[in-house]
């Protein structure tokens, strides 16, 4: 049996938190076992490299950085991703390789050959089902954070690399395996979007 792998892309503030949450409640409703999990993160060994990559403390060049995001990434497909799929379960992941392709590749100008070379032993085959883009302008995504949120390192860098970095979505959006979604709407116009646009990937995997 083989689940489904779902990642949820895009700026901080474009709603990718709010909307996986959405479509876990959807899929858990109608008894489908869901794994909702997010990167650097998901499990122990990465949620400590999440720390050292946000905290503001931890000046780095652009390759350590991609380093350490392909390295939590190599234990969270060992430990927890590719586990749940081989156990026939969804996972739905808050940021997966294209955010490394988007913030290192674009966003600090690493490339994206660079990255995909470095995260290629991380992921290990483990590649997405689908790729939800959450397309949404970073600076109308940052109205949308908390105005007394206390922003991490990556949060903390200027528009101009923030424009990078979905300038860089934008790009990979083109590509196979991802969708954008406009989400300049409500959340719940943006939930209908992606329900209507990822059904045909429940339909044929059997799981709706
Ligand atoms: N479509 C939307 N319109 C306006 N605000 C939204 C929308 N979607 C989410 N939000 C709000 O914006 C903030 C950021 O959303 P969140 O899901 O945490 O984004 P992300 O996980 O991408 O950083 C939250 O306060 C959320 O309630
Ligand atoms: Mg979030």
């Amino acid at each position: 049996m083989k689940g489904l792998f779902i990642t949820f892309e895009g700026a901080d503030g474009s709603g990718k938190s709010t909307q996986l949450r959405f479509l876990a409640e959807y899929l858990e409703e109608r008894g489908v076992s869901v794994v909702r999990t997010r990167e650097p993160g998901g499990c122990l060994v990465a949620e400590k490299i999440r720390e050292l990559l946000l905290s503001k403390d931890s000046e780095m060049d652009g390759v350590t950085e991609a380093l350490l995001y392909a390295a939590a990434r190599a234990a969270h497909v060992r430990q927890v991703i590719r586990p749940a799929l081989d156990a026939g379960r969804v996972v739905l992941c808050d940021r997966f390789i294209h955010s490394s392709l988007a913030y290192q590749g674009y966003g600090r100008g690493l490339g994206t050959d660079l990255v995909w070379q470095i995260n290629k032993p991380a992921i290990d085959g483990c590649m997405p089902d689908v790729t939800v883009f959450i397309n949404v302008p970073p600076e109308r995504a940052f109205e949308r954070m908390n105005e007394n949120k206390v922003h991490d390192r990556l949060e903390s860098e200027d528009l101009s690399f923030h424009q990078r970095v979905f300038d860089g979505f934008t790009q990979l959006s083109k590509g196979e395996g991802i969708i954008s979604i406009d989400a300049r709407g409500t959340k719940f116009e943006t939930r209908e979007i992606i329900l209507q646009k990822l059904m045909p990937y429940f339909v044929s995997a059997g799981i709706l």
